[in-house]
């Protein structure tokens, strides 16, 4: 069947084909088969497979073409096949994609597969390490064991918009690239999992049982796939060359892999597959194939049972002579241990068989992608204006990644949306384009310091969630439209445009490069020079806070909601559920009209800050974005009700959780993630925010968790901008929480990020010893106190939360006790900055997590060892011992 040919009757064939069948392409319907870093415009048939094969042009518009290095290409590499002898490499961004739009369209699935051979391409000897994303979703890392290593990934999925993205994130470990990229439409009725469409399904094997000749691709398997030869040492081959129907199964498995099979050696022993993943919590879906090939006796039947770890999940099943079934399960398969076996039941003569096995990696796809409208109107902003940023793939997936400039809003089943367009400086001509108004969530729109002409339009109108609009550094022409006035008049609206478009009016004379934002009521001279006057106070403090104005943008900005107190009220259900009791007011459980839950604080309203500051900070923090940080949704400041919106965490908070009983006790582990989770947030405010930001209020009941155990620090109502030349200690009034206070803090009044290393401290003595902050008793003790004793005699073990038993690594503790008490020191010169923490906090981790894997070599760790990287597995084979190990229900 398969005849070996030199390349030069290769050629030949093909050259045949080609003339014999002008319309090869159409052959491979609705195949996407591009060879990226080929020379523009090329195209060509692979003469391994007959595939047709494009360059990358039409597909992404970034990235530069290399050529594999020589050493690794033909005539070296003889056998290497040639999509791989070039690539596309992506030096520049973070975020490059590939945008499939496949012919079918959306709701079809597709079999997409990606390949690296990076072959020292650069000369640097030195393979990277990317990842690689399907859609807003983390598809994998792309790692090579070496400069000769070919990766090639497959996966399983359903398109869900027209456009499918392909993309490749820098993840700060060298350049990342790609050499080919195949799609495949399948039949949208195979491959069927629990999860339908919110899964992708992650290729781990794909065998040709019975088989010792690689076989499959295109054009024997008209999905392409590619099926590797397997035959088990205890396992006896049989095959038939009789012709097998493959017709009515859906997943049309070649004949040429169905002819061939597998039963064991010995009819009383079973089939089994056995493989090991480093992941315990991995999902599996199975597809066994199965046809006849030996032609029977009529009074011997050949009949089986398929199990999982020891459990039934198939069967009686008998095969059918030369026809395909395929059984898979519909429920994922999981657990420490990975093991399917195919035995044969008491009636059956004969031993089972296999004919073919796909084993298959779940992976939630729990990113969804950008809203379609949005994503329309921003490419046509894109091709209108011609903007030269990275704006490839989706905007606002990945999460990490969203387009520069922009900010979304994701909500948990909603698609997400645009609610925040930065197009400041960004060198826009002409009109402003009406596509803008598609952004139905838009609530900030920055046009600045462009070269837009034409009037202020009226249907900017039309944006109903705008709260922010800046188009001052232009040359419009023209009044602000009578619609927007009026927003701005109720003060739903925060305008800045130039002088000329403030008046509107040839009479009105233009102060060249005199910007008057507007800020309140336009109806008297008054208004405005009050309004003018209060702005002015505003920007300078702003500008004293925040460096330059343009240093917003490194809030990552996502102005989310201002909310009216009636709004509150129906959130709250009229303060329905107290979840928490705060110094400065009561926390609420509130819905939003989405779903999402919050937690709403109420600020007392003779808490000392006055109005205006709340919204200057407010507004402030709500730019501030990380995964450790408890995300500020919004905020309402109404007849001088002061209300704070926070991302509800169902764990609640670290403080009640460690004064639990030992029911809920935390591990060893636990605590150190969740410190960590702590100190990552901690230390964005102190040095990932410019000016930093003092928490001032850290402690145990201001670190949420969520539902997965991760730690969120939550409360910013107390939180300062520290001036940006960072070494004036602010004098400020002391706030905070007695038992977390820093000593010197207040003593001085003199504020800086060191204070909240102290408070840092005592939590992270608190997560060590299980002791609250003031540890009640007659007299009370401050924790401090209560440690040093046993610091002194040495005595860490003794220290640590009895509830652990033990439980822990010593040396990982003994650090642990260290950090915590240099960052409680008297003095702020003696503890260190969160930079410092944060990585030794992760080394107390290392340590805990590698005892665990010396103690107890059982049985799950063992398998962990056989095979230590998932991206080879291995498929063992075994006969099984005795039967009774099988529980059948
Ligand atoms: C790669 O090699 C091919 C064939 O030698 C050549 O045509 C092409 O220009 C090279 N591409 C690059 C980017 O060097
Ligand atoms: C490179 O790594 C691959 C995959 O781990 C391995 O099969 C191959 O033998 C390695 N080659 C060299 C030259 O080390
Ligand atoms: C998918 O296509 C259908 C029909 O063309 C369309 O109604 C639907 O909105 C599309 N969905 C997406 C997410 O593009
Ligand atoms: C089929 O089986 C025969 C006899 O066992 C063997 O010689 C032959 O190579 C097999 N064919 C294939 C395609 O495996
Ligand atoms: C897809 O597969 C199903 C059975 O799995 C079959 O009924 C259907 O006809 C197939 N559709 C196409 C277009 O081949
Ligand atoms: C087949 O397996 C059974 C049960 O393990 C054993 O008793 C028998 O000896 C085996 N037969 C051969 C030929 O190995
Ligand atoms: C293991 O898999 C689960 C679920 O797929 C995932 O959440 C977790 O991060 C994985 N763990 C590791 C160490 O990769
Ligand atoms: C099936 O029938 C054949 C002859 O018809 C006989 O030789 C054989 O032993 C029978 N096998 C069984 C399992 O009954
Ligand atoms: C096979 O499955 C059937 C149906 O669940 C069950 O009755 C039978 O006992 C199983 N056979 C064996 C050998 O486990």
């Amino acid at each position: 069947m398969m005849v070996e040919m030199s390349i030069g009757s290769l050629q030949l064939l093909f050259l045949c084909i080609l003339t014999a069948v002008p319309a090869n392409g159409q052959l491979q319907t609705g195949f996407i088969s591009i060879d990226c870093g080929a020379p523009a415009n090329f195209k060509y048939v692979d003469l391994d497979t007959g595939i047709s094969y494009e360059s990358d042009g039409a597909y992404t518009d970034t990235g530069t073409n290399r050529n594999i290095s020589s050493d690794y290409a033909y005539p070296n590499n003889p056998n290497l096949p040639q999509p791989l002898s070039d690539l596309r490499s992506f030096p520049q961004g973070n975020k490059n994609c590939y945008t499939l739009r496949p012919a079918a369209g959306n709701a079809s699935l597709y079999l997409i597969r990606a390949s690296f051979f990076y072959a020292n391409y650069d000369g640097l000897n030195d393979p990277p390490q990317f990842d690689l994303y399907l859609d807003a979703n983390l598809w994998l890392t792309v790692k090579f064991s070496n400069t000769s290593d070919v990766v090639t990934s497959e996966t399983v999925s359903f398109a869900s918009s027209k456009a499918i993205y392909v993309c490749l994130v820098n993840i700060g470990a060298g350049v990342p690239f790609i050499s080919a990229l195949e799609l495949r439409p399948l039949n949208s009725s195979t491959y069927d999992s629990e999860y339908g469409k919110s899964a992708s399904l992650l290729l781990y094997q794909r065998l040709n049982v019975g088989s010792t000749k690689g076989s499959g691709r295109y054009t024997d398997d008209i999905y392409d796939r590619i099926w590797a030869p397997y035959v088990s040492s205890s396992w006896e081959a049989i095959n038939t060359s009789l012709a097998v129907n493959t017709n009515e199964n859906g997943y049309k498995a070649p004949p040429e892999v169905i002819q061939t099979a597998a039963r064991s050696q010995n009819a009383s022993k079973p089939l089994e597959l056995r493989w090991t993943s480093s992941n315990a919590s991995d999902q599996f879906f199975v597809y066994l194939y199965f046809a006849e090939v030996e032609q029977l006796q009529r009074n011997v039947s050949r009949k089986f049972n398929i199990s999982w770890n020891g459990s039934q999940i198939s069967g009686p099943f008998s095969p059918r002579y030369l026809y395909t079934a395929t059984i898979s399960n519909s429920k994922a398969l999981v657990g420490g241990e990975r093991r399917i076996v195919i035995y044969k039941t008491a009636d059956s003569a004969l031993p089972p068989i296999l004919n073919a096995v796909e084993i298959y990696k779940a992976r939630l796809l729990d990113e969804l992608l950008t809203n379609s409208e949005d994503v329309n109107a921003l490419f046509s902003v894109k091709t209108t204006y011609q903007i030269k940023k990275n704006w490839v793939g989706d905007p606002c997936g990945p999460k990490k990644y969203p387009w520069e400039g922009l900010a979304c809003n994701y909500g948990s089943s909603i698609p997400p949306q645009i609610i925040y367009l930065n197009l400041s400086s960004s060198k826009l001509n002409g009109a402003i384009t009406a596509a803008l108004v598609e952004l139905s969530s838009l609530e900030s729109l920055d046009l600045s310091n462009n070269s837009l002409t034409g009037p202020v339009p009226e249907f900017l109108e039309e944006l109903k969630n705008l709260k922010y609009l800046n188009l001052r550094g232009n040359n419009l022409s023209g009044a602000v439209p009578k619609a927007l006035l009026e927003r701005l008049n109720a003060g739903l609206l925060t305008l800045s445009v130039d002088e000329q478009n403030l008046c509107g009016s040839a009479s009105c004379k233009r102060k060249k490069g005199i910007i008057i934002p507007i800020v309140s009521s336009l109806s008297s001279v008054m208004a405005l020079c009050a309004a003018l006057v209060v702005l002015w106070k505003l920007r300078r403090k702003w500008k004293s806070g925040t460096g330059s104005p343009n240093e917003e943008g490194r809030y990552l900005a996502s102005e989310k909601r201002h909310f009216t107190y009636p709004e509150v009220v129906s959130m709250t259900n009229n303060f329905q559920t107290v979840i928490g009791k705060g110094g400065f007011g009561d926390v609420y459980l509130g819905i939003m009209n989405e779903g999402t839950q919050v937690a709403v604080k109420m600020l007392s309203a003779s808490s000392s800050q006055g109005l205006r500051e709340f919204r200057t900070e407010a507004e402030l923090l709500m730019r501030i974005h990380h995964k450790n940080l408890a995300s500020f949704i919004g905020y309402c400041d109404e007849s001088n009700k002061m209300v704070l919106i926070y991302e509800y965490l169902a764990k609640g908070n670290l403080k009640n959780y460690l004064s639990d009983g030992d029911s809920r006790s935390l591990s060893w582990e636990s605590r150190l993630r969740i410190a960590i989770d702590a100190a990552q947030g901690l230390e964005y405010l102190h040095h990932g925010c410019k000016p930093p930001i003092v928490h001032r209020d850290v402690k145990t009941a201001n670190i949420l968790l969520s539902e997965s155990m991760e730690a969120k620090i939550a409360d910013f109502g107390l939180s300062k901008v520290i001036p940006s030349d960072g070494l004036s200690n602010m004098t400020t009034s002391v706030v905070g929480t007695t038992g977390y206070l820093d000593p010197e803090y207040y003593i001085s009044r003199k504020l800086n990020e060191k204070s909240d290393v102290y408070s840092f401290g005592i939590v992270l003595l608190e997560l060590i010893t299980g002791q609250p902050a003031i540890i009640k008793a007659e007299m009370p003790v401050h924790i401090l106190e209560w440690v040093s004793p046993f610091i002194q005699r040495g005595d860490i073990l003794d220290l640590v939360d009895q509830r652990l038993q033990g439980d822990f690594d010593e040396s990982s503790a003994r650090r642990a006790v260290e950090i915590a008490t240099a960052c409680a020191a008297s003095t702020s010169l003696h503890r260190p900055t969160m930079g410092y923490v944060l990585p030794e906090l992760k080394h107390c981790l290392e340590m805990e997590l590698s005892r665990g894997l010396e103690r107890t070599p059982g049985p799950r760790d063992e398998a962990i060892s056989t095979t230590v990287s998932t991206s080879s597995p291995e498929i063992q084979s075994t006969n099984f011992d005795s039967m009774s190990a099988i529980s059948p229900r």
